[in-house]
């Protein structure tokens, strides 16, 4: 099935518009987005692209020692704003080390979560002002921002029923909470429409898939 997806004409009309772009995937806990990462990682390469994917929190050293702290469930006393802080710190390290540098080279930067998860889940579900965190932001990433945000959107039950039982940190806050961060992905949209899809994650794979690969080929079909 993959297969068949590249070696359409219309994905290779628009893929070499990537090199030197930056594209982020995020989304609620149990949207499925890693999986259409991984997935869209391997198209782009089996076109010819260099891709630098990055994964946050994490993605450097200094980052995955930061994840750590983030994601220990006995870690629960977390100030709010050192918990953002330290998403942040993880990704000014993540833009220092590799993302500036593989945007330089012309490289396809792929990021599963960015500045939008922190948005989200400190930001409109955590309770955080979002000109506070996007002035944080500011000093972290000098520049390293993203040209378009895929957010994947997924309802509760449908994420909940995907989710491995064994929850970290951030994803045993409860229903109510991930209801708020579903809505701070959408906020982002309406606020900033040229530069979000956001794609109905609760289909199965394969519908996902093919919404993905059409919207942004007539995403950057036009750039
Ligand atoms: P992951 O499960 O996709 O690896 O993400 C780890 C958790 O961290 C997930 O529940 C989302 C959360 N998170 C934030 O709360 N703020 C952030 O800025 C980021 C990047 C992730």
């Amino acid at each position: 099935m993959r297969r068949d997806v590249t070696t359409l004409p219309r994905v290779n009309a628009w893929m070499h518009k990537l090199g030197g772009t930056f594209i982020v995937f995020d989304g609620p806990d149990g949207s499925g987005k890693s999986t259409q990462f991984d997935r869209f990682a391997d198209l782009c390469r089996s076109h010819g692209l260099t891709v630098c994917e990055v994964r946050e929190p994490g993605g450097t050293g200094i980052g995955e020692q930061i994840r750590e702290v983030l994601l220990d469930p006995k870690n629960t006393e977390m100030d709010l704003r050192c918990e953002m802080m330290l998403y942040m710190a993880s990704r000014a390290q993540l833009a220092a080390e590799r993302i500036r540098p593989a945007l330089a080279r012309g490289e396809l930067v792929l990021a599963d979560r960015f500045i939008s998860s922190t948005l989200a889940y400190q930001g409109t579900a955590g309770g955080l002002e979002r000109d506070d965190i996007l002035a944080v932001g500011h000093v972290a990433l000098v520049g390293a921002e993203p040209d378009v945000t895929v957010i994947f959107d997924v309802d509760g039950k449908t994420a909940g029923a995907r989710l491995n039982p064994l929850l970290d940190r951030m994803e045993a806050k409860g229903e109510m909470f991930h209801a708020q961060v579903r809505e701070g992905y959408l906020e982002q949209a309406r606020l900033d429409p040229d530069r979000h899809i956001v794609i109905d994650a609760c289909r199965d794979v394969e519908d996902v898939w093919r919404d993905l690969t059409g919207r942004l080929g007539t995403y950057f079909a036009s750039r």
